[in-house]
């Protein structure tokens, strides 16, 4: 055969091949598979009705999904031509999120496997996906046999040191044989406090502080941990350290809220299945045995932890060890009170590390440490000591100008770490059962002899076991330091439930405080489950009162049976938010009910509709006519706070009731939330002008956010509002409720370029002020430190606290660009509003429930550039600030409309183009 013709023949036949192959071959596989909020795989997982999600490549060959079908199955053999559970069928859906499960019942401990396929916009249908699995927990109390187990502490509670009473932790084993090999083995626990559990001296898991805080008298999280590789044939031991933490420690202003400072039990099953199929189950019961005789003397959230390493007890996790010697537990029968669920969000964990630590002043045996970032977590200390010598560890967030180590911020909260060494030599350690808010560590009590290191000390970061979600940046140090305060602030205060500050004796689930930053969480971090965690117990704690009141905390250490207006909104605000930004239907299912009772306990309180009850209103507003702790409520009326968050709420829950199909309740709510508004206006305003003694920024705000005034007099209070600001010398005179709203008003007015300007702020009251004063998160008050007088004088003054974070929303949508237009981000809006006075670039991006969207811009040589990457199955509208149609370049080319892409609206200041997914690169002379 001639060479040529030889080839011919092969590259002909791999052509053929090719066209053959390629026509028979499906579309990519989707993939991303979670349930629920988020999850990927879980055990032990909390919800037998979960939603499906997946997502959709980017490739070219798929811009959208016409229909998809799911198939569940328990066992991964069934999949997917025989699913047992479940078979949608094919479901002519663009649907890609929170897909709802309407198969078999589901059991505690059930395991499910899934798959899930799409067809394309041409009708191609894909490949399946690979198959995903999820576990169930211990769903009822009736599923546990186990017993509450632990030794009575409280009466030996002691003080020592300490100003407060502490408990001893406790240490708890029990011994087991096994008579043959595992196959597998999963392990349910939880306690009234925080554990730490072993399995044959191995550390099962490297949660921190489980279960973590829920209202104890209501619902207790449960965990379950695989453990299967753990255990072997004959002699085993489960080994479980357990303290007070939230459930029984000092929560509050000195208050233990659940049975009365009661004693921290565990409780935990074990269930093996061997290798023949036989089964044995470990309970937690009368038969274990206990000392608090070990190494952590006392431990407490607020105060911190005693560790005496004289009192280790060797081996004592492992099974080659005696405890005779040690006491006999009590045992309490679990309770139908309280419900045992699995855990609905992630724990809390050992993040990040910062290692990159300065040493700033060395006295006589004492040192401090800076390590650079306010961060929240514990320290790991590796100090060279002398036997029987104390270190005591001392954090602070910030140091007096005078270099001196500043505590009175934490308030009664000692939050100090004690070491008593055994011997000389470094010894290293970390605290086990709490947890600092701090940038600056105080060493005293180490080896007088040694020289302090740097590395002595490393800061480990702890917080709720979420990743990144979406990124900011931009051409302006200043601002990415902002948004780093922001990003660090969040992470800092999402320990289990969202704090108001990590350092002082507070550390509380603040409702304010979480409704006006969850926005700007979510789009930072995954923190989906998270709030729906929260919200959970909201839910439960509302219950208790008939007149849906929701308190001021969750869970609700306070008991005082009060409610404040911009506060317990939270129950309304945060669930509207979530739907919109990932498109989850069951969160406002789940919370609408609650939602109702909010409105119901204002209408409670109202008289023609002006409610008369508590608020702590716009909190901490700057340069309040009152000085002290009164000027804490800012100058806006409480009355006018009261009202605007009346008429909000009944809003949001009339748009709730929309979505839900709930037309007669959308009328009712629409019309009540109008009639607030009417009374709003006439007793607050008058043709547009806020009748009270003092004019304030956020009386106005709330106005016209909250769309509260007649069309004429809204345009009146517009131009109010910007006499105000310009008062203000363009600066921002707003609290906690006031700052969220700030940028959204101006920006729906139009001015733009004053919201750039109230921004780039240097001086008080700004966010930039706080960097320049050396901030790393973000402060609780405008002015909480000066590099010139140090420290505000107030008590109440902590340098973690996320609220005035919540400009981030903004920096996302418009500075960057990006929003959703249609829940979660199904339509997107990129509409980038540079200026460039302040940037000449920006740029974010977010994984969406259909994958990663981004916008970013940047201007150079006179040209305005912006790439923009949008989901698949998902468009977008593009609005470009600048140039004209005519000169208009996408991806290198003058712009033609295609079926990709139009141009849909044009006009002299902006154009606006939607586009279908895909990467799109835009260029426009200025
Ligand atoms: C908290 C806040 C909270 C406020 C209520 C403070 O002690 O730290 O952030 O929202 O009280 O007024």
């Amino acid at each position: 055969m001639k060479l040529e013709y030889f080839f011919v023949l092969v590259i002909s036949s791999i052509i053929s091949f090719c066209s053959f192959s390629c026509e028979k071959k499906n579309v990519e596989a989707p993939y991303a598979l979670t349930i629920s909020e988020g999850f990927i795989n879980p055990i032990g997982f909390y919800d037998s009705r979960p939603t499906l999600s997946w997502k959709l490549p980017v490739s070219e060959q798929v811009k959208s999904q016409t229909a998809y079908q799911v198939v569940l199955a328990s066992s991964e053999e069934l999949l997917p031509n025989n699913p047992d559970l479940w078979d949608s069928n094919k479901q002519d859906s663009e649907q890609v999120s929170f897909v709802k499960y309407q198969g078999k019942v589901l059991e505690s401990r059930q395991k499910v496997y899934w798959q899930v396929r799409y067809w394309n916009e041409n009708g191609k249908v894909s490949e399946w996906s690979e198959a995903n699995t999820f576990e169930l927990g211990l769903l009822h109390n009736i599923d546990w046999k186990a017993k509450w187990t632990g030794l009575d502490t409280a009466k030996d509670s002691i003080k020592g040191v300490r100003k407060f009473l502490m408990h001893k932790p406790q240490y708890l084993r029990k011994g087991f044989t096994l008579p043959n090999h595992v196959k597998s083995a999963r392990l349910y626990i939880t306690a009234k406090g925080i554990f730490d559990v072993h399995l044959n001296g191995k550390n099962v898991s490297d949660d921190v502080m489980p279960p973590g805080w829920t209202p104890y008298n209501h619902r207790i999280e449960t965990l379950t941990y695989n453990v299967t590789d753990f255990l072997e044939i004959g002699k085993n031991v489960i080994a479980v350290e357990l303290a007070t933490g939230w459930h029984s420690g000092r929560i509050s202003r000195g208050k233990a809220l659940y049975d009365n400072f009661a004693s921290p039990k565990v409780l935990c099953q074990l269930e093996i299945t061997l290798k023949d199929g036989s089964k044995q189950t470990i309970l937690s019961d009368e038969s274990w045995k206990g000392t608090t005789n070990g190494p952590i003397r006392l431990a407490g959230i607020y105060d911190g932890e005693t560790y005496n390493a004289n009192f280790e007890i060797p081996n004592w996790s492992t099974s080659n060890f005696d405890d005779v010697s040690w006491q006999n537990v009590e045992v309490e029968p679990i309770s139908d009170d309280v419900q045992l669920e699995p855990k609905r969000h992630t724990t809390v964990k050992n993040k990040t590390i910062i290692k990159d630590v300065e040493i700033v002043s060395v006295k006589e045996n004492s040192v401090i440490f800076n390590l650079k970032q306010n961060m929240v977590g514990i320290p790991n200390v590796k100090v060279p000591m002398k036997k029987g010598d104390t270190l005591t560890i001392r954090f602070s967030e910030m140091l007096l100008n005078d270099g001196t180590f500043y505590t009175t911020n934490y308030r009664s909260a000692q939050s100090t770490d004690y070491y008593i060494a055994a011997a000389d030599g470094i010894i290293e350690y970390k605290p086990k059962f709490t947890f600092h808010g701090f940038q600056f560590v105080e060493l005293s009590g180490f080896d007088k002899e040694a020289k302090p290191e740097t590395t002595w000390v490393e800061g480990i970061v702890q917080h709720s076991d979420f990743e990144k979600n979406g990124t900011f940046t931009s051409s302006h140090h200043k601002l990415n330091q902002l948004q780093s305060n922001i990003t660090w602030g969040l992470r800092d205060n999402f320990f289990d439930v969202p704090t108001d500050c990590p350092q002082r004796d507070e550390r509380l689930g603040w409702t304010g405080d979480a409704q006006v930053i969850s926005p700007t969480a979510m789009f930072n971090y995954n923190t989906h489950a998270f709030w729906t965690g929260w919200l959970q117990s909201m839910r439960e704690t509302q219950s208790e009162h008939n007149n849906g009141l929701i308190p001021f905390i969750i869970p609700d250490v306070l008991q005082n049976n009060n409610g404040s207006s911009g506060w317990g909104d939270a129950g309304v605000i945060i669930p509207w938010d979530i739907y919109n930004i990932t498109g989850d239907i069951s969160v406002l299912e789940e919370n609408y009910d609650m939602s109702k009772k909010w409105v119901s306990y204002y209408q409670s309180k109202a008289e023609n509709y002006i409610p008369n009850m508590y608020s702590f209103a716009d909190w901490l507003q700057p340069y309040p006519e009152k000085t002290g702790k009164i000027g804490n409520r800012g100058d806006t009326p409480k009355e006018l706070i009261n009202t605007a968050y009346f008429a909000h709420s009944a809003h949001l829950v009339s748009k709730m009731a929309r979505v839900l199909g709930k037309t007669e309740e959308e009328k009712i709510y629409k019309k009540l939330y109008k009639e607030v508004a009417n009374a709003f206006e006439n007793t607050f305003f008058d043709n547009g002008k806020f009748t009270g003694k003092k004019q304030t920024q956020t009386s106005y705000l709330l106005a016209i956010y909250f769309d509260l005034l007649k069309p004429e007099t809204k345009v009146k209070a517009q131009k109010q509002l910007l006499e105000e600001i310009k008062n203000a010398n363009n600066h921002l005179g707003t609290g906690f409720l006031g700052t969220p709203l700030l940028p959204k008003v101006l920006d729906d007015m139009g001015e733009i370029d004053l919201m750039y300007k109230i921004l780039f702020k240097e001086t008080y009251p700004s966010w930039f002020y706080s960097i320049n004063q050396g901030a790393t998160t973000m402060w609780e008050r405008w002015n909480s430190f000066s590099k010139a007088e140090g420290y505000n004088p107030q008590s109440m003054n902590s340098l973690n606290h996320y609220a005035y974070g919540a400009i981030g929303q903004w920096m996302y949508e418009r500075i960057a660009g990006i929003a959703s237009l249609e829940p979660g981000y199904k339509k997107i809006r990129i509409a980038p509003i540079p200026n460039t006075d302040f940037l000449n670039s920006a740029s974010a991006s977010l994984n969406t429930p259909y994958g990663k969207a981004s916008s970013s811009w940047k201007i150079e040589n006179k040209t305005f550039q912006l790439e923009v990457v949008v989901a698949p199955n998902t468009s977008a509208e593009v609005h470009i600030p600048y140039g004209s149609i005519e000169n208009l370049y996408v991806n290198g080319n003058l712009f033609k409309a295609t079926s990709n892409i139009k141009l849909i609206h044009s006009d002299k200041e902006f154009f606006v183009i939607s586009v279908n997914s895909g990467t799109y690169k835009f260029q426009t002379k200025l």
